[in-house]
């Protein structure tokens, strides 16, 4: 099959979107954790090798899925997204 100058086109306008979408989740990941010794203490032990999937459950006691806004990712990925201040 020839690609015709119209499956150029939709090719780039597919990709444009993706790079859209794809620097639009870079961005907006998720606010500051506040520099309090709780927090601090999770970030230093994932620097020291700490696993980060157990101590994302640590954030989840205090931090419990259902108190999370609606509109919040639901993955217990929070270190990901949220960065020590
Ligand atoms: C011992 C309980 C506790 C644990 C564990 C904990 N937090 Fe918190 N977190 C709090 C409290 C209390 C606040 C609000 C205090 C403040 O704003 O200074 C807070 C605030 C936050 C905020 C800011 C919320 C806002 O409104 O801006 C984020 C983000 C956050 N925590 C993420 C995390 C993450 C990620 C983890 C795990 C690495 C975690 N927390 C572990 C108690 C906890
Ligand atoms: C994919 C990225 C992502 C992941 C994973 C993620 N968050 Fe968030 N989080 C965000 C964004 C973006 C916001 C701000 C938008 C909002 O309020 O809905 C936010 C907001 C928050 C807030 C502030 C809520 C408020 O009342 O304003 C807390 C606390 C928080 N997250 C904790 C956590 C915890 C704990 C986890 C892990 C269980 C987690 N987040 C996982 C992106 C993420």
């Amino acid at each position: 099959m020839k690609l015709s100058k119209k499956d150029w086109i939709v090719g780039g306008v597919m990709f444009a979107v993706g790079a859209f979408l794809y620097v639009g989740t870079l961005k907006k990941l998720g606010n500051d954790v506040p520099a309090t010794a709780v927090h601090q203490v999770f970030y230093q032990q994932l620097q020291q090798g700490g696993s980060r999937i157990e101590l994302e459950k640590g954030c989840a006691e205090c931090h419990e899925i259902a108190t999370l806004p609606s509109s919040h990712p639901h993955k217990l990925e929070c270190m990901v997204c949220h960065r020590l201040k």
